[in-house]
């Protein structure tokens, strides 16, 4: 993609990747595929804010080219040293060997690990409302650790009034669009959702202080440019609250089902239960685990108040990959979530209890006995399904009103 100018003498200049499938060594589905979002300044002092993937480095070069000569580059800002940010650094100092970086004190201690002896050593650490004058235009740094790595940080160009926030508001999704107001704004809110749940989550009580921190600054915003997909500048608004709501664990009084079946008995039970669920009225989504993009449920569960999972047992624990899965939700840190367990078994069993105790681990409420059936559900069980998801559903609402009442009073 050819670069772009977001506002005069400000351009976006990275890269796209249209094909990458896999994200973050496999835990992030990408399915719209991702771009790597870097901006380079024009002023006195030709600024560059962050770089790309390492083998996106020359569509990034030949961007820049096409403005100025990378020769030129000054500054370098560094919000993140994640590789899919940071990676170019050293074919960038190919180019300028004297170019100054800066950087949050995390960050100039994981950058010289990651590129010892290719980068250049003139590093100046930079905290939150430190000034960078570049000539007429002026940065400014907001120091955002964990979110989310220890060395994140925002820079603010204060004369465009444009943040540059890095992964924060971020999506994964290639398109030839940089903008919010030339996209799907469903498809868009969509995959900022996915993005939020799969890498975000765990620290939403660090976001919400942040966003706060922020708006108690007051500072005039007219663009957010994160560094993986579109560029916020029609709804910041929007994307501001909604992501003050993902922070504050805001969820939908909505039941996903996750289940993991050997020869179709949890399946069965998977569906019979959501029948119940869809008879209280309550909106329910059913997950086999084997068959569905993890990160797409993820984000499911994510706006889900409750989860019903369930597993066959195998050697007297739950099967394999709901393990892996439900290790997975775990390091997400989900709170306030409830959850009632089921699934078939042959002899001993030992699934259920299996999974109620990860369950518990997380931190999810348990709220209902768990429905075991050996073998093939026969038609009284698949009653007893049915009703497992009505008593789930008197059970959810009861202690979301408990919560509720707790919030109130
Ligand atoms: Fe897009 Fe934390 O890297």
């Amino acid at each position: 993609m050819p670069a772009e100018e977001i506002i005069a003498d400000v351009y976006w200049i990275g890269a796209i990747d249209w094909n990458v499938r896999n994200f973050h060594g496999y835990t992030y589905n990408t399915k719209r595929g991702t771009t790597f979002n870097a901006y380079l300044i024009l002023d006195d002092k030709i600024t560059l804010i962050d770089t790309v993937f390492k083998p996106f480095a020359q569509e990034m070069l030949e961007n820049i080219s096409s403005i100025v000569s990378p020769e030129k580059i000054d500054y370098i800002i560094v919000n993140h040293l994640e590789p899919d940010h940071s990676g170019a650094l050293p074919r960038i100092f190919e180019f300028c060997p004297k170019a100054k970086i800066f950087g949050s004190v995390k960050s100039k201690e994981g950058l010289y690990k990651h590129y010892y002896n290719q980068i250049g050593l003139d590093f100046q650490v930079v905290k939150t409302g430190d000034k960078l004058h570049l000539g007429k235009k002026t940065l400014t740094f907001i120091e955002t650790p964990m979110i989310h790595w220890p060395d994140s940080m925002f820079t603010y160009l204060i004369e465009g009034e444009i943040l540059f926030s890095n992964d924060a508001f971020g999506q994964h999704w290639a398109s030839m669009e940089r903008f919010d107001d030339q996209v799907n704004e469903t498809v868009l809110m969509d995959e900022a959702l996915k993005y939020y749940a799969n890498i975000l989550w765990p620290f939403s009580s660090l976001i919400l202080r942040k966003i706060e921190e922020i708006q108690k600054l007051n500072i005039p915003l007219k663009i957010i440019a994160p560094s993986h997909g579109i560029i916020w500048r029609k709804n910041l608004n929007k994307i501001i609250q909604t992501y003050l709501a993902w922070a504050k664990n805001e969820t939908k009084l909505k039941v996903v089902i996750a289940y993991e079946t050997m020869y179709g008995s949890t399946e069965i039970m998977a569906k019979n239960i959501a029948k119940g669920i869809i008879d209280s009225q309550v909106e329910v989504k059913i997950f086999d685990i084997n068959q569905i993009d993890r990160t797409e449920i993820i984000k499911e569960m994510f706006e889900a108040k409750a989860y019903l999972i369930g597993s066959s047992t195998h050697d007297n624990a739950m099967l394999p990959n709901m393990a892996g899965f439900l290790k997975f939700l775990r390091g997400l840190k989900p709170k306030g979530k409830f959850a009632g367990v089921f699934g078939s078994y042959g002899w001993g069993g030992g699934a259920l209890k299996d999974i109620e105790e990860v369950l518990k681990e997380t931190g999810i409420e348990i709220i209902q006995n768990p429905l075991a059936i050996q073998y093939v559900p026969d038609e009284n069980q698949i009653k007893n399904c049915y009703e497992y998801g009505k008593d789930f559903i008197l059970k959810l609402k009861k202690e979301n009103q408990q919560n509720l009442n707790l919030i109130s009073s």
